[in-house]
């Protein structure tokens, strides 16, 4: 029985803990390769600009240029989309989510959604120049 205790116990611990961590590894993996997009940590995002939340929070469904894909499920293109046409749209999508659409803007702030909206409409071959504004945002939550 003492013999057990001393067998060089110490390094096949090593080796268990060296084996979880690369365990633990492929599922950041997976999530980093589903289009190499992250969510934000936290309850809230943390970026400020349309930009940087459209890359980090829409174009991990979206796609980076707004093109949107189709496979396991279908992920409608932004870009050159009529439906942009009315800001109230985008908002009460992003703000309420729809069917595949989860309410992502639940982790936003006022102006981080109509930063991102306004970004949407403004880029991708979208040309509306009527931005909504935070209190927009606000009336629709
Ligand atoms: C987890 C995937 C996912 C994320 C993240 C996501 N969307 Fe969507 N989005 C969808 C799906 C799926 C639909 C289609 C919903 C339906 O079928 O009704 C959709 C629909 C939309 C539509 C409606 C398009 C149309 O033609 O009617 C808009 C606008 C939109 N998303 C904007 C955004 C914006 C802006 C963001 C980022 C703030 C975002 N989405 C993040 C999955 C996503």
């Amino acid at each position: 029985m003492s013999s057990f205790f001393k067998r060089p116990s110490g390094r096949i611990a090593a080796v268990a803990t060296a084996m979880s961590a690369a365990l633990a590894l492929p599922v950041s993996g997976a999530f980093a390769d589903s289009g190499g997009m992250t969510f934000s940590q936290g309850d809230t995002f943390t970026e400020k600009d349309g930009a940087a939340l459209y890359a980090n929070v829409c174009a991990a469904c979206h796609l980076d240029k707004g093109q949107g894909a189709v496979g396991a499920g279908h992920y409608p293109a932004l870009a050159k989309n009529a439906n942009l046409e009315s800001g109230g749209y985008p908002v009460t999508l992003v703000l309420h989510g729809q069917n595949g659409m989860p309410p992502v803007g639940q982790m936003m702030s006022d102006d981080q959604v109509a930063a991102v909206v306004n970004y949407v409409r403004t880029h991708f071959g979208n040309d509306y120049k009527d931005a909504v504004t935070a209190q927009d945002v606000k009336d629709a939550r």
